[in-house]
């Protein structure tokens, strides 16, 4: 049975080109970027035009991207050394939103723990942060905004340029964890006001274990890991030359046409599935202000996990939420963050597109998602 992998959110299929730029530098270009040599010199050229590559694709300057290990490294990074760094001038509020990533939320919380104060603002019935909130939440003592810019869970893409104009008017730092958006929204820090930009590699086709974080000259922000000085002496450790290298080529190949067809995918999902489910309902926004390749739909009465089950024994793979931190039972904080009761939230999955899915995937989904639905309903003991 040939696998149909719709769980992209989660994490994406090296593409066969990155691979390719990244094994010389495993066994060939092996050198430490840091030696002197001409081994040590080569693999440090080809790390600074990777810097140059994932700079231009945000309109940032090569030495304002610091490379990290992921996502949820940038994301601890900004939120405590954010804090730590500021906290002199008695600023000590943090302000982010009900639906970030774990790693947000986690860091946040050990945040209030050390004493900072933490304000999660309400997000709309579709997932939208309404820039008003922001506004208003801001005090004389907030130092840092993060909002997250695509929704790991419903897609739900934010008004970055209206956020971050509001945090440059009353002196805030604003961040995004753009992980999700990253190649898929264009974000140009040249025209959105933004210090601080979380990037990963693995949801667009990249290796995993890579990211980046961008920091607009001028930002205050403590170094995340003490050593020998790399990224200019703010985070420690010798490179991830490979990863670096297959990071930068990802970036290099994401394309419109790609989005586009993602796109189409997408709609054709969705609407092929509200239009042969029986109360189903899409999560999170339609059109344009939802993610390319993020479906999230909640099947009335029947239970999340065992329309996993029967989509993997058809070998379709598909999440009951963000996979990054599906750990608990709990019901999804983002589900419920939109106003669905834990009940419904148990009731809903995430169907998540990458450029490799075809029309023919879709329509084989269409065809059997309607059937596993109704056996559930029948058996169900919601219903
Ligand atoms: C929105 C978002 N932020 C952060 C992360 C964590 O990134 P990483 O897996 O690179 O640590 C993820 C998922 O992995 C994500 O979806």
């Amino acid at each position: 049975m040939k696998k149909i992998y719709l769980d992209n959110a989660a994490t994406t299929a090296v593409d066969e080109s990155v691979i390719k730029a990244m094994v010389p530098y495993f066994n060939e270009k092996y050198g430490n970027a840091s030696s002197q040599h001409l081994f040590g010199q080569e693999a440090k050229r080809a790390m600074e035009e990777s810097r140059v590559i994932i700079a231009k694709a945000i309109g940032a300057r090569y030495d304002e991207i610091y490379f990290t290990s992921g996502g949820t490294e940038a994301n601890n990074w900004v939120i405590k050394e954010i804090g730590f760094a500021n906290q002199a001038n008695d600023k000590n509020h943090i302000i982010t939103t009900k639906i970030e990533h774990d790693c947000v939320l986690n860091s946040c919380n050990l945040m209030e723990k050390l004493g900072f104060n933490v304000t999660y603002l309400d997000v709309d019935k579709q997932g939208f942060v309404n820039p008003k909130d922001v506004e208003n939440a801001i005090t004389d003592k907030t130092l840092l905004v993060s909002v997250i810019h695509g929704n790991n869970e419903i897609g739900t893409i934010q008004d970055l340029q209206s956020i971050g104009r509001i945090c440059k008017e009353k002196g805030v730092y604003f961040h995004t964890d753009a992980c999700q958006s990253f190649t898929k929204v264009k974000i140009n820090v040249k025209k959105i006001p933004i210090d601080l930009i979380t990037l990963n590699a693995h949801k667009i086709h990249g290796p995993k274990g890579i990211g980046a974080l961008y920091i607009r000259k001028g930002t205050k922000i403590g170094a995340l890991l003490h050593g020998g000085g790399h990224e200019q002496g703010l985070r420690s450790g010798t490179e991830n030359i490979p990863g670096i290298i297959g990071f930068a080529r990802a970036v290099k190949i994401a394309n419109f046409r790609d989005i586009k067809k993602m796109q189409e995918l997408r709609d054709k999902l969705i609407n092929g599935i509200l239009k042969s489910i029986p109360d189903a309902k899409l999560n999170g926004p339609k059109g344009n202000k939802r993610l390319c390749n993020n479906i999230n739909i909640l099947f009335k009465g029947v239970e999340a996990e065992a329309i996993g089950g029967y989509l993997d024994a058809k070998a379709i793979c598909s999440s009951t939420g963000s996979a990054c931190s599906s750990h608990t039972l709990d019901p999804s904080h983002v589900l419920i963050a939109i106003g669905l009761s834990p009940e419904q939230a148990n009731s809903s999955i995430r169907l998540s597109l990458s450029k490799f899915n075809t029309k023919e995937e879709i329509n084989y989904i269409l065809k059997i998602l309607p059937k596993i639905i109704k056996k559930l309903r029948k058996i169900s003991v919601f219903r």
